[in-house]
């Protein structure tokens, strides 16, 4: 059973987040009306451009050695989308800091890795040198990678989910974010067969994605309010709420259950089908009269 069968589409499209101002509670809360969730979703969209080129800069490395073309194909489309989420997150991240969220601290913290792995690059060019650091990156790079297709599955499936973003283009930038992170789930994935990482790899970094992935962007948000929100650092009481809240949202129903499959030998992303989710939201976005047919670049 294969999910893809076409290379990645890469879609660049028009994104009009201006209309967010943060002057009032319900405009700056965007997220189902809660700070926790808002100063979340805000730190997700900050990590995600410097997550995304570690993503792209893992897999790109073994593009030459990949004796498959269909699989050169999708590598390609796998990275012109992690390209595009890039460029129109930072669009967003200016628009939240503009609101009062640290984005471009995230942003600026996580950059540490670019300037490592850059050095690196440079001065091991040859792919089979520092093999085990290379694979560490793939290996991150295939576990976040199930991490968000998961994630796209929950947004995508549950109305719900959609509900709670008050903003309507943030709602766009998710929807189209979490379709094409499931027409690409299995690219990095298959990289990771062909170079023949062992799979121990992937799976430690799944033991510790599960484990610390949700109390880290929790901790994170905590630190986003303390530090910039001072309506928040007034009310522990609401972030301690909101927190338990947010954490029972269905964006959350299943994520573990979901995470289990992928620490067995042999899995593979396509064993979870989501073919016709897929092509349900393709159509739903970027059929005629599709919700986002009118931002297409
Ligand atoms: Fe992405
Ligand atoms: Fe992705």
């Amino acid at each position: 059973m294969t999910n893809v069968t076409t290379s990645p589409a890469v879609r660049r499209l028009n994104f009009g987040f201006g209309a967010l101002d943060g002057q009032t509670d319900t405009d700056k809360y965007f997220a189902d009306g809660s700070m926790v969730f808002s100063h979340l979703i805000a730190i997700l969209s900050a990590i995600f451009p410097p997550g995304e080129d570690i993503f792209v800069r893992s897999v790109r490395r073994y593009s030459d050695q990949l004796a498959d073309p269909d699989l050169r194909r999708q590598v390609a489309g796998f990275i012109g989308q992690e390209k595009t989420h890039a460029l129109h997150h930072r669009e967003l991240n200016e628009q939240l800091a503009a609101m009062g969220y640290p984005t471009a601290w995230f942003e600026y913290l996580l950059q540490f890795t670019e300037r490592m792995e850059k050095f690196l690059d440079k001065q091991y060019p040859g792919p089979d040198r520092l093999p085990r650091l290379r694979h560490f990156f793939l290996g991150f790079t295939v576990a976040a990678e199930h991490f968000t297709a998961t994630w796209a599955e929950n947004i995508l499936k549950r109305p719900e989910v959609q509900a709670m973003m008050y903003d309507p283009e943030i709602r766009n930038l998710l929807n189209w974010h979490a379709l094409e992170e499931l027409e690409h789930k299995s690219v990095a994935f298959d990289v990771y067969r062909a170079v023949g990482v062992p799979e121990s790899t992937r799976i430690r970094w799944m033991r510790f994605a599960q484990n610390c992935g949700v109390p880290l962007l929790v901790l994170a948000a905590w630190v986003s309010i303390a530090t910039t929100d001072q309506t928040g650092r007034r009310q522990p009481i609401r972030i301690l709420r909101e927190t338990v809240q947010m954490l029972r949202t269905p964006m959350w129903s299943g994520f573990y259950s979901a995470m289990r499959p992928f620490k067995k030998t042999g899995f593979h992303p396509d064993q979870i089908d989501t073919t016709e989710l897929v092509a349900y939201w393709q159509r739903e976005l970027f059929g005629t009269d599709g919700q986002l047919a009118d931002h297409v670049r």
